[in-house]
């Protein structure tokens, strides 16, 4: 006990007027810490760009570009962004914190959600892309990871690392002709790199969606080149005997929402609250409207970590190094983050209220 859990430098550091306190998540981009604000006297999130990284004129962009793009977002299930800046050599980006957990590892502990909440959660995150979209940025890394559950409930979508703005023109150059996202989640045209909309936000909701349903991660893989080559050339799976006890409208949902042709995909995001109200109406009437978490489940002993592919020199270098044997999915090691390291979180927050 009193020794010292870990020798985290960051731990303490002022970063602008933010004291890091303890790690929150780390993802393929940065590690975030939950931070308090003496002058405010107010508890927030930091998230940092990597030391490696800062060398990186591109990620440093890149980092800069989120906190600019999620800066314009007002909404209440987008994570608010609340300053950014560069200290003693660090770039942080300083955001509301959501105190709670975010929905995978929610999905770890509880293995699958009640086909309700996962209406519910998909329904909100619906409404942050109604925003983000009508500002004209595309998210472009939807997934459970990016989707923060509150321990009141509140759904809140964060991390626009990967997010492209399309009124502006630099942004748009810049990111063009590269594959950004994470595999099990990118529309086939993201990984095609055509160009792309809105869509690409539907689909990885779509799979989201389906996620929280199957408890599974769809087209799995040896590797993440092997997972792309899946997710343009295969089916989503529907597992009878999860599908087959849902209402119509539930199941079509996901189908009109993971349309592997963007075209035939839902185009926009009120005709996905559209077809997630029929849901939710036709689960209400089935009396599947339970949104308790699922209780007796087998909790998983571990679950694949699913990182970002932030740039095509990632994906290069991923596909040309063999990943550990027993983390099939990683694209931590391309990346040079330690994202295995998640800490593990205590205390189930209750499930999302009913709406
Ligand atoms: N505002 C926040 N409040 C609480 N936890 C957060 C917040 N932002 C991120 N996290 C946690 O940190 C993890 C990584 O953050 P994220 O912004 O997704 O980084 P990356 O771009 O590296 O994936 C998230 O999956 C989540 O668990
Ligand atoms: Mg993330």
């Amino acid at each position: 006990m009193s020794q010292p859990q870990h020798a985290d430098p960051i731990i303490g550091q002022t970063f602008g007027n933010v004291v890091a306190q303890r790690i929150l998540g780390r993802g393929g981009m940065g590690a975030v810490y939950l931070g308090h604000h003496p002058g405010l006297d107010m508890m927030v999130a930091i998230k940092l760009l990597p030391d490696l990284f800062v060398g990186k004129r591109e990620m440093v962009e890149r980092f800069l570009r989120e906190a600019r793009v999620s800066g314009r977002l007002l909404h209440p299930n987008i994570v608010r962004t609340l300053d950014v800046g560069r200290d003693h050599g660090v770039y942080y980006l300083v955001m509301e914190y959501v105190e709670g957990v975010d929905a995978q590892r929610l999905l770890d502990r509880e293995q699958r959600f009640t086909p309700m909440r996962a209406v519910n959660i998909a329904g909100f995150v619906a409404r942050a892309l109604g925003e983000a979209h009508e500002q004209q940025v595309i998210h472009r890394d939807i997934k459970p990871a990016n989707i923060l559950i509150a321990r009141d409930g509140k759904v809140k979508v964060t991390d626009f690392g990967l997010a492209r703005s399309l009124t502006n023109t630099a942004t748009a150059l810049t990111l063009s002709n590269q594959v950004v996202g994470t595999p099990n989640y990118m529309a086939p045209e993201q990984i095609k790199s055509m160009d792309v909309d809105v869509r690409v936000d539907i689909y990885a909701l779509g799979v989201t969606l389906w996620q929280f349903l199957t408890g599974q991660l769809p087209f799995e893989g040896a590797t993440p080149m092997a997972v792309l080559l899946n997710v343009v050339g295969e089916n989503l799976s529907m597992p009878r005997e999860v599908f087959d006890p849902l209402p119509k409208e539930l199941r079509e949902a996901v189908v009109a929402m993971t349309a592997k042709d963007p075209r035939r995909r839902l185009p926009n995001i009120p005709a996905v609250l559209a077809v997630l109200k029929k849901a939710r109406d036709a689960l209400r009437s089935a009396g599947l409207d339970s949104t308790a978490p699922i209780t007796g489940a087998p909790v998983r002993a571990s679950s694949p970590q699913i990182q970002s592919i932030s740039d095509s020199a990632a994906l290069r270098s991923t596909h040309a190094q063999p990943l550990p044997r027993n983390d099939p999915k990683s694209f931590t090691k391309a990346l040079g983050s330690d994202a295995q390291q998640r800490p593990p979180q205590r205390g189930a927050p209750p499930g999302p209220r009913r709406k």
